[in-house]
């Protein structure tokens, strides 16, 4: 990953006003060809083996990749071998690498019996633990979690193969004099939701993940800081702009899912004014800004009787998760409420990785599409009308099949799937002859020289990455340089585990003209 920040926009403001007045009624009006969500499904999960770093398996699918990062955390005497590479470089980033593992945890909890149709549920759960059990390395003791291995500048410096990887290893920490609330609250949600994942095949891993969970909560709901100011080396990489109340809600919310203890609620609810729950209007969900995810988490509650003592402040989260949904469908008052989409339909946040905010969104839409359903609402209304779930559905529909290729470009930005996709992806190991191919040593600059700059296809496709995707305008430049743009990154991904799914499931059920 490259210098990448966000900024906490509640939306960008835009001048193309009539044209989103006319698209906004784009993703229902026109049903776009439907596109083989199955396959899509198992190629996005071959991504997650390219990014291993660490040992890897007998069984590893993705073979261009070999064993790297073999002496991670040796320097501090700690094993950190494993875990994943966020996106095209070696940096071991915990806190984009948690919200991955919590993101494909939500997909398997919603929709893994979808999933498991695809015969793809090993696959997802195997993505899941190669992250848990680095976790679960990284938390050497109750107070001290391993944040990162690898700096963003000195890796940058350098355009190599993880195997032949010449970078500073260095491993940074947070602990009680160092601390970093966002950074223990995104693991601890992380840990908590896979503990649920794996409860029923693996009560024992289960049962270890939330422990670590609590362990983790505890310490940094105790230990309050933005782990950006207590570790310098993430500042220009992956700063907390939103702080760390978000994570903590988050991970109290997904402890609470797990255990069903109540002593989490009460902290989901306490804390609901403090913490900016019920507060913030916000119209992206990232790795970053968590909130729009935990007031979906809270709106599931109210489907359930015995959350009813908490009704009033659950019904205030919900009306924020009602807020962010009716942005993503264009119907609150007020262009700045709304998010804005590219004429060709497609969600626009801003120019770097803008598509893990459609990949974010398109999951959440689909939930809340579900959660209309089971709920007695039936229908969300907005202040620009009313919304089904069926449109909610519709609207998420259309923005995975803009990814698959159904754009202006006709061009899939999931690599690998169908005939047109990116094919210089900002990625180290992709865009260097294979390891397993070629043994020859490459050194740091030497890859820049030979690889980097050359205007060939990447040697291996990087199948089921989701690249930064096209600009404002539907427009995309294929090009290594090009990383705001043709970076892909594990969090775009995960949630496309679930969504493709259960579209799958619907597109072999239910007659297409239903839904
Ligand atoms: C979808 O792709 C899979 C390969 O992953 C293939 O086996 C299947 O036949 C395809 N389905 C359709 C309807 O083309
Ligand atoms: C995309 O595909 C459509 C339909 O096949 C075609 O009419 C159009 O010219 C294509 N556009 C590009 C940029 O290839």
């Amino acid at each position: 990953m490259e210098k990448k920040q966000t900024a906490l926009l509640v939306s960008i403001a835009n001048i193309f006003c009539f044209i989103i007045s006319f698209f906004s009624i784009f993703p229902f009006s026109i049903s776009a060809p439907s596109h083989n969500y199955s396959d899509a499904l198992t190629k996005s999960l071959l991504y997650f083996e390219a990014q291993r770093s660490g040992r890897l398996p007998y069984n590893q699918r993705v073979t261009w990749r070999d064993n790297s990062g073999l002496m991670d955390g040796l320097e501090q005497g700690v094993d950190l071998v494993g875990g994943y590479y966020d996106a095209g470089d070696h940096v071991k980033f915990g806190l984009p690498m948690a919200f991955t593992v919590t993101m494909l945890s939500w997909s398997v909890i919603e929709y893994g019996e979808y999933i498991a149709n695809v015969g793809e549920l090993e696959h997802a759960i195997e993505a899941i633990k190669w992250g848990t059990d680095y976790f679960i390395k990284a938390h050497t003791s109750p107070h001290v979690l391993w944040a990162e291995v690898g700096d963003g500048d000195t890796d940058h410096y350098c355009w190599q193969r993880p195997e032949d990887m010449t970078t500073s290893r260095q491993a940074y920490k947070i602990d009680e004099n160092h601390p970093g609330s966002d950074l223990a609250g995104e693991t601890a949600a992380a840990m908590a939701a896979a503990s649920i994942v794996f409860k029923k095949t693996n009560p024992h891993y289960s049962h270890l993940l939330l422990h670590h969970a609590q362990q983790l909560f505890e310490f940094g709901d105790n230990y309050r800081g933005k782990y950006d100011e207590s570790m310098g080396v993430a500042k220009n990489y992956y700063t907390s702009v939103s702080g760390y109340n978000d994570e903590l809600l988050w991970a109290a919310m997904w402890l609470h899912k797990a255990t069903n203890n109540q002593r989490y609620l009460t902290y989901v609810i306490d804390n609901a004014h403090l913490f900016g729950g019920v507060g913030w209007s916000i119209t992206e969900f990232s790795w970053d800004v968590k909130f729009a995810g935990i007031q979906v988490l809270a709106t599931q509650l109210l489907i359930d009787e015995k959350h009813m003592k908490h009704k009033h402040i659950l019904e205030q989260y919900q009306s924020k998760a009602d807020y962010y949904i009716c942005s993503c469908l264009n119907k609150n008052n007020g262009t700045k409420h709304n998010v804005a989409y590219t004429p060709g339909g497609l969600i626009y946040i801003r120019q770097w990785n803008n598509m893990q905010y459609v990949s974010s969104g398109a999951f959440l839409t689909m939930l809340y599409s579900d959660l209309l359903t089971k709920s007695n609402r039936k229908e969300l209304k907005c202040h620009g009308g009313e919304v089904t779930p069926q449109d909610l559905l519709q609207f998420s529909k259309s923005q995975v099949d803009y990814i698959l290729g159904s754009n202006p470009l006709n061009m899939s930005y999931l690599v690998g799937f169908g005939p047109k996709f990116p094919s210089r992806v900002h990625h180290r190991g992709a865009s260097i002859v294979s390891y397993r191919e070629n043994k020859g040593f490459i050194g740091c600059t030497q890859g820049y020289d030979n690889w980097y700059g050359s205007s060939d296809p990447n040697p291996n496709i990087v199948v089921g990455a989701l690249v930064g995707g096209p600009n404002h305008n539907d427009e995309f430049t294929d090009k290594r340089g090009n990383y705001m743009q043709t970076e892909a990154c594990t969090y775009n991904t995960a949630p496309l585990i679930g969504i493709f799914a259960k579209l799958s499931y619907l597109e072999n059920t239910v007659l297409h003209a239903s839904y």
